[in-house]
């Protein structure tokens, strides 16, 4: 019923999908995507330099979304809209699809759907399983965020926690930095755990027992760094020692959210932490605990994609009966909370 366009380029992954929505499995909900990394241009620096994210998009977005309509033997006039994400994100970036996206849109008089990339994580779960219904308990983990939310439909988000410092996969990167992996760190830590003892060396679980469910990982990635200097332990141990404190808190927290939340059908994680294996073993088991299942999408719709921004699309599509369409004014966000109405947490930054 609706052929949508998904452009995501927020942070240092260009992307572009066709997402059908009436695909009767994953491989034909999603026509053809590509996802350009630009861990490459990247690595020299050990993080993600936004200057150079935004020219690299600026360079491979028109002819990636070219492929990808090769790819999958369609024109521009096939699509219903085009879905672009609008924030949060390096603003440089966000910039760059958006402005692709309307011009897009503006050309072949389709509409535009300014996506928040927060909910096209949060939704991504649904395109890798239409059967999970709303209400549902989401931990979203990525590189920039790590909150519990309580997912009532589509727009519908009820942040009940959020971290009061670092986010988890910012706290996996800068683990992999303390220990030499290089970058992007998360998924070199999780390899290299997989050599190590997860009790070898004792690190602190923050804020674990609190009747709130919030998350800090900062005294934990500092333990982490005093542990490496003191020198007594090998990097596997440390790897795994600090995967496994990580994973502690997201238990406990989560554990603590399922009791704040309503009733929920299943509990859900998304976004690029996601692609763990070791917290999704854990996560599995804490559901199975609460007579829930776990709806994890597979790993290639944890990280960022575009193919989450064109099904968030479709699912306001949906929602709206097709008449949908964002005015092409519409500024890009580098901060977009899902929860516009939460308040802020004593402690916090201002991480949305
Ligand atoms: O969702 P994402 O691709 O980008 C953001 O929106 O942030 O998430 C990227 C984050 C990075 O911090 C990366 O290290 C982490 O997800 N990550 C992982 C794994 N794969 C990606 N962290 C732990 N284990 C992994 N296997
Ligand atoms: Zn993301």
């Amino acid at each position: 019923m609706a052929l949508i366009l998904g452009i995501e380029s927020s942070c240092d992954e260009t992307a572009a999908a066709i997402v059908d929505s009436d695909g009767d499995r994953l491989d034909t909900r999603i026509v053809a995507q590509r996802i350009a990394s630009q861990d490459a241009a990247h690595r020299p620096y050990g993080g993600v330099v936004p200057e150079i994210a935004a020219r690299a998009h600026a360079e491979i977005l028109s002819p990636l979304i070219a492929q990808v309509l090769a790819d999958a033997g369609l024109s521009l006039d096939a699509m219903d809209a085009i879905a672009a994400t609008a924030g949060p994100g390096l603003i440089g970036g966000v910039m760059v699809g958006l402005v692709t996206g309307k011009a897009l849109a503006m050309a072949t008089g389709k509409p535009l759907l300014a996506i928040n990339h927060l909910e096209g994580h949060a939704l991504s779960p649904r395109l890798a399983d239409p059967t999970l219904e709303f209400p549902y308990l989401l931990l979203l983990v990525s590189g920039g965020h790590c909150q519990l939310l309580e997912v009532g439909g589509v727009g519908q988000y009820r942040r009940l926690a959020t971290t009061i410092d670092d986010a988890l996969g910012e706290a996996f990167d800068k683990t992999a930095k303390i220990l030499g992996l290089g970058y992007p760190g998360g998924p070199a830590v999780e390899r290299l755990a997989r050599e190590g003892d997860p009790r070898a060396v004792p690190l602190p679980r923050p804020l674990v027992g609190s009747g709130e469910p919030h998350f800090s990982f900062a005294g934990l990635k500092s333990a982490v760094m005093r542990a490496q200097l003191a020198g007594q332990h090998g990097k596997a141990d440390l790897a795994a020692s600090f995967q496994q404190a990580a994973i502690d808190c997201v238990i406990d927290r989560t554990r603590i959210a399922l009791g704040a939340a309503g009733e929920v059908s299943a509990l859900v994680v998304a976004g690029g932490v996601a692609a763990n294996a070791a917290l999704r073993r854990a996560l599995a088991t804490l559901a199975a605990d609460h007579g829930l299942r776990l709806v994890a999408p597979p790993p290639v719709l944890c990280t960022d994609n575009a193919a989450m921004i064109g099904w968030a699309g479709v699912e306001r599509w949906h929602m709206e009966n097709g008449r949908v369409g964002d005015p092409l004014d519409l500024p890009a966000r580098p901060r977009w909370p899902l929860d516009e109405q939460a308040a802020p947490v004593r402690g916090a930054g201002v991480k949305g």
